[in-house]
């Protein structure tokens, strides 16, 4: 059974998501809880990113920095995590090197090296491997107090893939590219294969006490079109569609959802299709002509461009009025947030201006 909470005070978020009006739209941005806050690396310490994730206690105070600092302004939490510690828990070591970023010593090359086999035959207790992050997920829910809605979040399967393939960040996907174009009967066995796991943890999340869910395909837009049919969208329908299955099997919540698949914009139609409450947008839409795509279907989250955050307070004043004046402005189906995650030398100020103007302009 789910743990008793404290009942939410402010739930804007979760009616934005279920397409009802609100009486201003509700705000967060992706790694809100992060670099260019000085009470993150405070908190953070010495502590290797990962152990963060892993201590329960780290992450929940992490997730709750933002929340903090911005009281008033941010509408929803999101857990402290990242979304590779699904390769983790499928057996694949995974660390994060400071000013670089993730690294895996010893990534997936190809479909006749053992681990591949070895990656689609283990059978991954995902309750057990996950435990510190359902773990993490309660405690910030008892911490919030009700407060404010927590976002739960896992990797899509493509980007996973990505990431599990590459060892890291790339810029030229050699070897993602390789997994699409000569070995895609394999990829889309092994996609299969992190999906099922995918809704286990995300099942799981909600029954931590979770109260919202995201999936990041941040890889998405180095697909083609057609490409995108094929590696990436049926696996983000796989997983909205079993999650609501078996949520609503468990007599869990059937919270809402939202798919942001970063880059592509050429494929927003089918997204608001895909299963999703809420469909998440980098900054290369025009938020009027997305809102036009959507045509009421799902709710928008997005979509300033987070360089924005280094500039003059007028270039933010100016980034907000044509959101407001796009997302037709701002009651009903719009959730605020940047196009991306917020960047490290952002100027914690400068943040506040962007949520301080969404009040002014949509109140
Ligand atoms: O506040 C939040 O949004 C919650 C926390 C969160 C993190 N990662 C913390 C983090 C979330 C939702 C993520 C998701 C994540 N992680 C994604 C999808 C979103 C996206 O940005 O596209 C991806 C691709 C990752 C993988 C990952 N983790 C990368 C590529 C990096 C290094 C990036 C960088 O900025 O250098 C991370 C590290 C990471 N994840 C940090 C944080 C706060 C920085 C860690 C540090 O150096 O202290």
């Amino acid at each position: 059974m789910p743990p008793d909470f404290a009942p939410l005070k402010n739930d804007r978020i979760l009616r934005a998501a279920r397409g009802q009006t609100v009486d201003r739209p509700p705000m967060w941005v992706m790694r809100q809880a992060g670099r260019y806050l000085p009470e993150y690396h405070e908190a953070k310490g010495k502590n290797d990113f990962f152990a963060c994730c892993r201590s329960p206690e780290i992450a929940s105070t992490l997730t709750l920095q933002p929340i903090d600092r911005y009281d008033g302004f941010i509408d929803a939490a999101i857990i402290f995590s990242d979304i590779l510690v699904i390769p983790q828990a499928m057996g694949m070591e995974v660390l994060m090197v400071d000013g670089v970023g993730p690294r895996f010593p010893n990534p997936l090359r190809s479909p006749s090296d053992q681990q591949y086999a070895d990656l689609l035959a283990k059978e991954v207790d995902v309750k057990k491997e996950l435990d510190y992050v359902y773990k993490a997920i309660t405690l910030t829910r008892q911490k919030l107090d009700g407060r404010v809605p927590l976002i739960g979040f896992c990797g899509a399967p493509w980007t996973l893939l990505c990431y599990m393939v590459e060892g890291g960040g790339t810029k030229m996907f050699r070897e993602a590219k390789t997994w699409v174009f000569k070995y895609g009967e394999e990829g889309k066995k092994l996609l299969q294969k992190i999906s099922e796991i995918c809704v286990e943890y995300l099942v799981l999340q909600v029954e931590a006490g979770a109260q919202m869910l995201q999936v990041f395909d941040s890889w998405a837009g180095e697909l083609t079109p057609a490409s995108f049919e094929v590696m990436s969208l049926p696996y983000l329908r796989y997983i909205s569609k079993h999650t609501k299955e078996r949520l609503k099997e468990r007599g869990l919540d059937v919270v809402p959802m939202t798919v942001f698949a970063k880059g592509a914009w050429y494929a927003l139609d089918q997204l608001c299709e895909s299963g999703y409450e809420v469909v998440g947008l980098d900054w290369l839409h025009d938020p009027a002509q997305a809102v036009e795509i959507a045509n009421g279907r799902v709710t928008l989250q997005g979509n300033a461009d987070p360089g924005v955050l280094y500039g003059s307070d007028a270039s933010i004043t100016n980034v907000v009025e044509h959101m407001v004046q796009g997302f037709g402005g701002g009651k009903q189906r719009w959730i605020v947030n940047l196009g991306h995650g917020i960047t490290p030398g952002v100027d914690p100020e400068k943040l506040k201006l962007f949520f301080q103007e969404i009040v002014r302009h949509t109140t």
